[in-house]
């Protein structure tokens, strides 16, 4: 069972248990939109409400592959209730048998003590107290077709002709491929006693590096200037709204550059973003990324 396999690193990690031969459900509220599977994956509704639901989803599952976070709250689903969410799903995973969660979270999940890494850290506690067999993966943050923050930044030099960098853009990313982040869950799946792994690619940069790097790949000549952090979310929630969306939010930002976003032990994964760049160059950044269109966005009756 993979949660979001349509999504964005459900889909890797489909993938890659497909082509292992095994079978493969998925719960989701984006079921047949981009199902890469030519239908080989039977889907079921990502609904918190209903437990008999999920439960009868995952009757007969051996692995939980659970993805399941909200990046963006809105509303009353704040990232308290995303944890809660969580906690029904692990439930309803020991109650139908299955025998391994593999959860996805974040590197160095109590470094910060704001609500994302609070909810994180949280989320943790719910696996490690589940009673299952578990791998808990801590991704630093992903690149590869379909990312967000490092598409929004091309997309953002693509479009405007200044991109402004928040203080002095010397806080560290270790960003990782989401093909090998779905490899090392995938990994992590097939064993059987309780871990906790980094999941972060061969190369740091600093932010203002990366910013460089990408400016260089797409051969743009927008200006990078650096700014108060507070002028750089002014800016960001400008554009976010422009492209309907959040950009950035303030508590990303100041989690952005307090330099967590990097691990602290030996990289597990082995694509180079500077050798996968110059091979994408053309489409990194082509389309704005949105949160809230794949999250938020109602799914028509006739694709659901
Ligand atoms: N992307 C990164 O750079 C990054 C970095 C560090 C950690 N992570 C962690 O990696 C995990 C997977 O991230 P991802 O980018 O692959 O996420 P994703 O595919 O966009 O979403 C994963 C799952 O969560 C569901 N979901 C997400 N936001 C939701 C919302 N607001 N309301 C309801 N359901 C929602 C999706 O539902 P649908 O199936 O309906 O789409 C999907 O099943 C998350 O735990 C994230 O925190 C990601």
């Amino acid at each position: 069972m993979v949660t979001g396999a349509f999504s964005y690193t459900g889909r890797f990690v489909a993938a890659r248990l497909l082509d292992r031969g095994r079978e493969v459900r998925t719960l989701t509220n984006h079921p047949r939109a981009n199902d890469p599977s030519g239908g080989r994956i039977r889907a079921y509704p990502l609904d918190f409400a209903h437990r008999d639901l999920l439960l009868e989803a995952m009757s007969g599952a051996d692995t939980l592959y659970n993805t399941y976070w909200v990046r963006a709250p809105k509303g009353s689903l704040t990232h308290t209730v995303a944890v809660e969410n969580i906690r029904c799903l692990i439930e309803a995973a020991r109650h139908a048998g299955v025998r391994r969660v593999v959860h996805t979270s974040i590197a160095n999940p109590t470094a910060s003590t704001r609500s994302y890494y609070r909810g994180k850290a949280a989320a943790e506690e719910v696996i490690r107290s589940s009673g299952l067999s578990y791998a808990i993966v801590r991704p630093t943050l992903l690149f590869g077709e379909g990312d967000v923050l490092i598409n929004n930044i091309a997309w953002l030099l693509r479009h405007l002709p200044i991109f402004a960098i928040p203080g002095d853009g010397r806080y560290h990313l270790q960003p990782i491929h989401v093909s090998d982040h779905a490899g090392l869950l995938v990994e992590a799946g097939s064993q059987a006693a309780d871990v906790v792994v980094d999941s972060a690619g061969p190369e740091i940069f600093a932010f203002d590096e990366l910013v460089r790097l990408l400016r260089r790949a797409m051969n743009l000549r927008a200006l990078v200037v650096h700014v108060p952090p507070v002028l750089a979310l002014a800016g960001a929630t400008l554009a976010g709204r422009l492209a309907g969306d959040m950009l950035l939010t303030r508590d990303e930002l100041d989690d952005l550059m307090s330099d967590i976003l990097v691990s602290h032990q030996p990289p597990r994964g082995t694509t180079r973003l500077t050798d996968w760049l110059p091979a994408h160059s053309d489409e990194v950044g082509r389309r704005y990324a949105s949160e809230i269109e794949r999250h938020y966005r109602r799914v028509p009756p006739e694709t659901a």
